[in-house]
């Protein structure tokens, strides 16, 4: 299917954005996502991952962060803030090393300068990388983010592989090829 159709059918589906089909697909292949999970979305405005995740597994719990206000999903806690303070959020700070599943969709501000924006999505991924570490369940988390191939991939994959046991890179069909984004899998065991 053309990159373009995917966005007309998310439309015709009453989807938030053509995002989920990138994250179903993953999810699908990797089996990641089991019933009464604990999910972490970061980055999750509109909300079309916390949704796909809800309809998937109606009992997981899914507690949804993004600077940007987010319309409420049934059964999501979302809370509106910037993902460098997520320390400060009382309600998801209690669940350190309890989460299941995290997944990041961040999207730093673009510059139009490669050099600053590689630097720039190379630290955003960083830190959330962290952040999974802290807050996925170190016996069976997993975590899904998103980034981009660029000159800094290879080092954001070499930190995957310190922190998870098996470490894989999707490009979802829905993903446009032009975009250059590609996602990164993580699983501890
Ligand atoms: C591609 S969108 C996410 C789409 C979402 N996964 C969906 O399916 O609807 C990326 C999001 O990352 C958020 N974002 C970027 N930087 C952020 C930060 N530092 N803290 C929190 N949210 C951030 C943006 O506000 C934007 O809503």
């Amino acid at each position: 299917m053309h990159a373009d159709s995917w966005a007309l059918k998310a439309k015709k589906l009453g989807l938030r954005s053509r995002a989920v089909f990138k994250l179903e697909e993953i999810l699908k292949r990797t089996k990641a996502l089991k019933k009464n999970s604990l999910v972490l979305d970061i980055g999750s405005a509109p909300g079309g991952w916390s949704e796909l995740v809800k309809a998937l597994t109606p009992s997981s719990n899914i507690y949804a962060i993004d600077r940007l206000p987010m319309e409420p999903i049934d059964g999501v806690q979302f809370f509106q803030e910037d993902i460098l303070n997520i320390d400060e959020i009382k309600d998801i700070f209690l669940l350190k090393s309890k989460f299941n599943l995290v997944i990041s969709d961040l999207a730093p501000n673009l510059t139009g300068i490669r050099s600053i924006d590689e630097e720039n999505i190379f630290e955003l991924n960083i830190f959330t990388l962290r952040v999974a570490v802290n807050y996925l369940c170190k016996s069976n988390g997993t975590f899904i983010i998103k980034t981009f191939q660029n000159s800094m991939l290879k080092k954001l994959r070499t930190e995957m592989e310190i922190n998870f046991n098996l470490v894989q890179t999707y490009k979802p069909a829905a993903s446009k090829s032009k975009s250059g984004e590609i996602y990164l899998y993580g699983e501890m065991r």
